[in-house]
This record gives C-alpha cells, structure tokens and sequence, in this order.
C-alpha cells in the first residue's frame, strides 16, 4: 500500500502556482453539499458577489468555470468568437501565443502582433492596429508570466468600443495583485485563476462579463435537448462549438433558472469563495500595496547580490520577477539546490528565455516579507555554492531596508 501523502514543505516562489493560504486549504475541508441544495446556490451567489468586488464591476455574470485559468480563456473565447471573426491578438509572451491558438480552433480570423519578449506594446501601436484591422474581438493578457511584463490596459477599453470591438482580458497573473478595474477601464470579459495573486490552488477560473459581452453570448444560446423546457429562449446565432465552456449554458446554470449543466466543483467553489473573502478582508489597495512591496524587496535583494533584473522596468509586473542567470552559473542547477536543500521552488521560462532567466514570484499568500529574506538568503547560497561571487548578506540587508521604509 501506498503511505499518505505527505508532500515537503515548499515554499513555492515561481509564477505560480503559490502556497495556498491555510485558510484556503481550511475552506476546502467541509463537507459536500448539493449542486441544487439552497445552501449551496447560496454560496454561488455569495461567491458572485465577491468577485465582483475583487474584479471591481458591477457585472450581473460573474461566476467561476470549473478547470484551471486556460478554461476561462477557452470559455470566453469559444463563447465570444463566431467562426470567421476578426481577432486582434496582442502578444508580448507565452499567454498571447495561447491565445492565438484557441481563438484559431474556435475559427476566428486571428491577426497576431507581437513585441519583443520583456516589452510591452504602446497605446499608439494598439490604436493603429485596430483601427486598420477592425476586429471584433481584441484578446490580450494583463500580465504574462512568461515575460513578467504588464501591458498598461487602462486606454485599451475606450478604444476598443469606440472602435465595436469587444476585449476580452487575460488576468490570470495580476487579479489580486495588481490593479484592474473592469468597470472604469471598459473591459468587456476578464478572467483569472486561484493559483497566482488570489492564494489558492488551481482548478477554478472567475470569469466576469459586462452587457456587451453577454449579447453576444446569448444570441447563440442552444439549449441541451433534455433540458429545454417551455419558454425557453433559444438564441438566433451559429452554436458555440464547445459544450463543456458553452457560456450562454454555464449563464443559465448560474442564474436563478439553475439549468443543470457540469455538477459544479464545490470544494474549487469554497476555495474560490475563500480566496476572495480574504483579499477584500485585507482590502484591494492594501493587496496591491503588498505585492509591490514584497517585489521591491525581491528585486533590490537581487540587484544588491549584483544580479540584473529582466525586462523593461516601467512595465514590470508587481508580482514576478524576471532576473538574468549570471554567467558562468548552471541555472538548473541553483534551482535543484534551492529545492533540495532549502524547499525553495523557483521557476524556469520558456522560448526564447530558456536558460536565460529565472522567474521569481511574490504574490498572494506567499507576498510576505519572510518568504522574500528566505528566498534571497537561500539563492544567495546556492549561487555561492557554485563558486560565483557576490556580496554576502547584501541581499538581505537591502530587502530589509525596503520593508523597514515601507
Ligand atoms: C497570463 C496567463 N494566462 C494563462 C495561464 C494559464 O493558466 P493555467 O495553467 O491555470 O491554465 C497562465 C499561467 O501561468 C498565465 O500566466
């Protein structure tokens, strides 16, 4: 027989995912309840109203889809594009390029631009290329942590309405984190998951959706044959081509017509509810505050070991951190080291940044003053460790001397 699972104590500062804050993980213990059990659509409701203030929106659809962030993007995607659509797909790292592929299963026309990975794209080049491209659907990430860059959204809105596009934005990374007001920048859908900023695990996606995008949707409702009832209003548009991420069905789940469609993941509900009854506790401005906090500390550590931070500085996310491996030092292997002997998880990257950086998050539970000293202290070691020379206890210092000015 197998023993219990038992995992080791990682502290877990890549770009997600995060350790959950305990009380997450105690949320997650209770009992099962019914998918229709009034207590439990209760708790849909509930969870409803608290992500609409951690998305910061007055949106009637904001819900939670059943699979980790990629399902939200897929359900918003599927469920926004109509085959043939013009999609205008932003990419500044890994998540635009994931963007482009679903939106191209779904058969939209994708018209990709991209930036060089640690930049982010200016408000005149995103004007010029809708204005030329007039899509009807502008895809693009908040932040991607692949590159660690943010792209500045708050114009992005305006000039997709202005222009009847709809917007749909990624913020898996940064809800939580970072600031996103869905209502004041006129963002039609946004969505995230648990495992970043919010300190969960993953394995739920909150989703929210204004008037515009919920038109859309809704003149391509099709309801399952077994459940259509009597006055059921059926949509007049081409069927959304996934059943699994239909929204105009996950919509009429949610609402009070409670139209059966997956059996909700209550255990992922209680997470998500938790997630958000903690961050607003806390109070979104204080989060922000917190995260950039702790990536200052991070980040001045790391410079003050003589290390050199990744990308464009004005457009850093507030939560991960890129940083170049030094030369003449095995990145894999400080990362082994740091696992092995400290139960410190760093993250890797990806295409063109394989071998080249390391990416260091500091967000949601793990935005904490202790969790940056351990992990600046360890990697000071480890790179010691290998023979590579830096200041000791440098890092440290400098990091402590943030959070003392904080
Ligand atoms: C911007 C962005 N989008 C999407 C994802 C994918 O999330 P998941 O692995 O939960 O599906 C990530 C994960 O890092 C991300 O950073």
């Amino acid at each position: 027989m197998l023993e219990d699972i038992n995992p080791a104590p990682r502290l877990l500062m890549g770009p997600g995912p995060i350790n959950a804050d305990p009380r997450v993980l105690r949320a997650m213990s209770a009992q099962l309840l019914g998918q229709f059990d009034p207590q439990f659509r209760d708790y849909m409701k509930q969870v409803s109203e608290l992500y609409r203030g951690v998305f910061q929106t007055r949106n009637r659809w904001t819900l939670l889809i059943d699979g980790t962030a990629r399902a939200a993007i897929e359900a918003a995607l599927a469920s926004l594009i109509e085959p043939g659509d013009r999609v205008l797909v932003p990419i500044f790292g890994r998540f635009g390029h994931l963007k482009v592929e679903i939106a191209r299963r779904y058969g939209a026309e994708v018209i990709p631009i991209e930036v060089e990975w640690g930049t982010v794209f200016s408000p005149e080049t995103l004007e010029k290329a809708i204005k030329k491209e007039k899509p009807e659907l502008v895809a693009i990430s908040h932040g991607d942590t692949s590159t660690t860059m943010a792209q500045p959204l708050e114009h992005l809105g305006r000039l997709c309405r202005a222009h009847e596009a709809l917007l749909y934005v990624d913020a898996t990374a940064t809800l939580g984190g970072m600031d996103l007001p869905t209502d004041a920048w006129q963002l039609d859908a946004v969505s995230a998951g648990l495992q970043k900023c919010l300190g969960g695990p993953s394995g739920s996606a909150p989703l929210t959706l204004n008037e515009r995008a919920e038109k859309r949707i809704v003149r391509r409702r099709h309801t399952e044959a077994g459940l259509r009832a009597r006055g059921q209003e059926e949509g007049d548009g081409p069927v959304i081509r996934t059943n699994y991420f239909d929204l105009a069905m996950i919509m009429d789940y949610w609402s009070d017509k409670a139209l059966n469609h997956h059996t909700e993941a209550t255990t992922m509900l209680y997470a998500a509810r938790e997630c958000a009854r903690i961050l607003l506790q806390e109070g979104l401005q204080a989060a922000f505050k917190r995260h950039a906090v702790a990536s200052k500390a991070l980040r001045e550590g790391l410079q003050a070991m003589g290390l050199e931070l990744f990308g464009d500085p004005k457009h850093r996310m507030a939560n991960v951190t890129g940083v170049h491996i030094p030369q003449g030092v095995d990145g894999d292997k400080v990362r082994r080291a740091l696992l092995e002997d400290f139960n410190i998880e760093i993250g890797t990257s990806f295409g063109p940044l394989h071998g080249r950086i390391w990416r260091i998050g500091t967000m949601g539970y793990n935005a904490r003053s202790d969790a940056v000293l351990h992990t600046l202290g360890a990697l000071e070691a480890a790179l010691a460790q290998q023979k590579h020379k830096l200041p000791r206890g440098a890092a440290v210092d400098a990091a402590l001397a943030v959070y003392r000015n904080a």
